[in-house]
């Protein structure tokens, strides 16, 4: 890009016309660093450390979490890729079982699938980065054998969970969710994650809870939440520490590998007032994504596909695809964008993105015809939305992604296709 045709988009004087830094997190709390200080203060660092579970932060963590999403059992540990590989094992996942999932989720999923020694099976993505229902019955036909569909809603974007209950049933497939993006999501009224036999959760730093790294797995069932609080590393009766937990625990006590993935105090401390603030981070979400769709949808190249019906979403990004554009077009919008400090990925035009299914190498899944999904990825968007933005950032956002539109699809002549 020459430096003329930046400064068609930067505003007087050369300089960025979007100032805020949208790589910084969601800000923690305030109540939570007197927590964190008490903990450093006391050394009681470990969960199992302090004196009783309600003096333990992790402990109370899962009782809010799990009062919160109105499920029994909430069990923490250290990341949701943890809660994912601890709950395929504890729905009763052996060495070479099938597991199904979205073509369109993040690599740290398939390689819990591939964790627990399992074998993924890649299931086409609509162009609203949902699961095409049609193709889940069809992987569902082809793979009597398939145990468990794990349903990532990526990006939270939920699906049709009412056909995907009926499928999972009709086929005798265990649902398990991966609510990494999707907390505080709710379809038909019910919260995502608790569909399945399992919902799977991030803390990570870009997620609705920011804890820096941190997961929970949510369940209503009195065994698997008992496997999984062995599993994530309770032995020699330290369960007793734990809040929601069920008599069963006991039967599992030297059964199971410990595989030691639990949260740290500190962790929890973090994560525990971020949790009464959910709804009004979600709401706030749900402004400034209409809003911006709104803008975008204006511009003939950008599709903001419609939400699912039922779904009230909490989006802390958004997605687009971009219509009618070359690849090198598509490169140069990036470019202009990343010039303006606007950082916009297209999830299928680097060599190295994770959520490419064909970047998964690690799996014979990567060499998977999905042409639907592939083609989606090759032109999709992918904008942070942190929840520091206001409806002017939001509106500037929006006016310089049109602009920056415009101006590469009327100003660039036509070379290479993008798909
Ligand atoms: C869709 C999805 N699922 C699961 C994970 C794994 O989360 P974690 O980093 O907590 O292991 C991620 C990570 O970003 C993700 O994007």
């Amino acid at each position: 890009m020459t430096n003329n045709e930046s400064s068609l988009l930067v505003a007087e004087g050369g300089k960025r016309t979007f100032h805020k830094d949208l790589t910084v997190p969601d800000p923690i709390p305030a109540p939570a660093f007197g927590r964190v200080e008490k903990i450093l203060q006391s050394a009681r660092l470990f969960r199992y450390s302090g004196p009783t579970a309600e003096e333990s932060e992790t402990a109370m963590l899962e009782k809010e979490f799990a009062e919160y999403l109105g499920v029994k059992y909430a069990l923490a540990v250290s990341s949701c890729s943890s809660a994912i590989f601890v709950g395929l094992l504890s729905v009763g996942i052996e060495k070479g079982d099938k597991v199904l999932l979205p073509a369109f989720t993040f690599t740290a999923v398939p390689s819990s699938i591939v964790h627990a020694g399992a074998e993924p099976v890649l299931v086409e993505c609509d162009d609203n980065y949902c699961i095409n229902i049609a193709d889940l019955e069809r992987k569902m036909i082809e793979h009597p054998d398939a145990k468990v569909f794990l349903l990532s809603h990526m990006r939270g974007h939920v699906s049709d969970m009412g056909r995907v209950v009926e499928l999972c049933e009709k086929h005798n497939v265990i649902l398990m969710e991966d609510a990494a993006h999707s907390l505080g999501n709710r379809w038909g009224g019910q919260h995502s994650g608790t569909f399945g036999k399992i919902g799977c959760f991030s803390f990570q730093s870009t997620k609705m809870i920011n804890a820096g790294e941190g997961g929970m797995l949510a369940t209503d069932d009195d065994d698997i939440i008992a496997r999984a609080i062995i599993y994530s590393g309770a032995y020699e009766k330290t369960w007793a520490k734990h809040i929601t937990v069920s008599e069963k625990v006991a039967e599992y006590q030297n059964q199971l590998p410990a595989y030691n993935v639990r949260m740290s105090e500190v962790t929890a401390a973090i994560a525990r007032p971020q949790i009464p603030i959910i709804e009004q981070k979600g709401a706030r979400f749900r402004h400034n994504y209409f809003r911006l769709a709104n803008i975008l949808n204006r511009s003939p190249h950008i599709d903001v596909p419609e939400r699912v019906e039922n779904e009230v979403p909490v989006p802390n990004s958004i997605q687009f695809n971009l219509r009618g554009m070359t690849r090198e077009r598509i490169r140069r919008f990036v470019d202009t964008m990343g010039q303006e400090g606007i950082k916009i990925a297209v999830f299928g035009l680097g060599e190295d993105n994770a959520r490419c299914f064909w970047n998964w190498r690690y799996t014979d899944a990567s060499n998977d015809e999905l042409p639907q999904t592939e083609k989606m990825l090759r032109t999709a968007c992918d904008l942070r939305l942190p929840v520091y933005l206001d409806v002017e950032d939001i509106d500037t956002m929006g006016g310089l992604i049109v602009r920056a539109i415009d101006y590469v699809t009327t100003n660039m002549k036509n070379r290479q296709p993008a798909s």
